[in-house]
């Protein structure tokens, strides 16, 4: 019995990660609107609550190793070691891919819980904690989802990717509640709602697809909040401050740009790490997918008025200052999503 008590204490420390944070809590005394569009946006949440329970198919079945996006968007295609794998290993490795994909879409949802549930106590204006709120509702739906999709149609989880790990912990543990938003809601849910739209396109599984219709929704308001929430906060910021600004936004985008694709799988696959990235960071097609990640956020930021000379620089030299003028509503609408 002793035996089985200190067993699952171990399991659970395995199990548990802690990190020490320390931010800045705001009362907000005053309950009258100040912050334009929020409490449309607040609105808006409430009326697109859903549950995920009963409004997804659950009984759908899905094939794990099945294309459940086509073979020929395989970045890997024209690699040694992946054209010798036979029909059998190809479809394994089909089947991990995804789950490893959908893996680091579940840890993500996990930090995206737990830093709306900090701009809740952090951000200084009552209808932002409103909304804050509603968005941790939203968050702790979509790592239910995701989870139960990986739990019990893909049955494989991968452990978070490291690069994705260090901005998230950087986001959460930061005591200024605009990095709050900066991390979450500008970088990474700038950059989830890109990748979560093109596996979208391309997901031939009807259960994936529609979970990922309901999960896009929510997430173009989220973006939203954080452009509102910011608008106009940085106009007339010390240089001084500015600048801590302005590193973290070229810190989080080189890491999210440069992060160490392909790594978990190569290691997995007995492959080479280093020719394996190499590979999916100079083929065309992973040019391409990694670089529009970032065509949300780099109008976001030019909103926000934080493509300063110093941030424009650096993403002229990562070949993403291209996007500055890209309409991400545009391509919302195209794909049926309007915040
Ligand atoms: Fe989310
Ligand atoms: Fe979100």
């Amino acid at each position: 019995m002793a035996g089985a008590v200190v067993n699952n204490l171990e399991g659970l420390d395995r199990e548990l990660e802690t990190i020490l944070t320390s931010f800045d809590t705001n009362y907000a005394w005053n309950y009258a609107s100040v912050k334009a569009g929020l409490g449309d946006l607040y609105e808006k949440a409430k009326r697109e609550q859903w549950n995920s329970t009963t409004q997804l198919a659950w009984d759908t079945h899905v094939e794990p190793e099945s294309e459940i996006v086509p073979d020929v968007i395989n970045p890997l295609a024209e690699y040694g070691p992946f054209k010798k794998l036979n029909e059998k290993e190809r479809h394994r490795l089909r089947h991990a891919q995804m789950a490893l994909q959908l893996s680091q879409f579940l840890h993500g949802e996990q930090g995206a819980l737990i830093v709306a549930s900090q701009l809740v106590g952090g951000v200084p204006w009552i209808e932002a904690k409103y909304y804050a709120g509603s968005q941790t509702m939203d968050e702790a739906r979509h790592v239910e989802v995701f989870s139960r999709y990986l739990r019990s149609k893909l049955e494989w989880e991968w452990p978070i990717n490291e690069s994705l790990k260090e901005l998230l912990d950087a986001t959460i543990q930061d005591s200024r509640w605009d990095f709050k938003y900066l991390g979450m809601q500008v970088m990474i849910e700038g950059l989830a709602m890109a990748a979560f739209g093109n596996l979208f396109q391309l997901c031939q599984e009807p259960l994936l697809k529609e979970l990922l219709r309901y999960v896009m929704r929510d997430e173009s308001r989220h973006v939203a909040f954080g452009v509102l929430s910011l608008r106009s906060y940085y106009d007339d910021m010390p240089e001084n401050e500015l600048r801590d600004r302005e590193d973290f936004i070229i810190y989080s985008s080189e890491l999210m740009k440069d992060r160490l694709v392909g790594k978990e799988i190569a290691n997995a696959m007995g492959w080479n790490p280093e020719d394996v990235k190499d590979l999916v960071l100079q083929s065309p097609a992973g040019q391409l997918f990694r670089s529009m990640l970032f065509q949300r956020i780099v109008p976001n930021l030019k909103k926000l008025g934080l493509l300063t000379p110093r941030v424009r620089e650096a993403y002229t030299r990562m070949d993403l200052i291209k996007f500055e003028d890209f309409d991400a509503d545009q391509a919302d609408r195209e794909l049926g999503f309007q915040a």
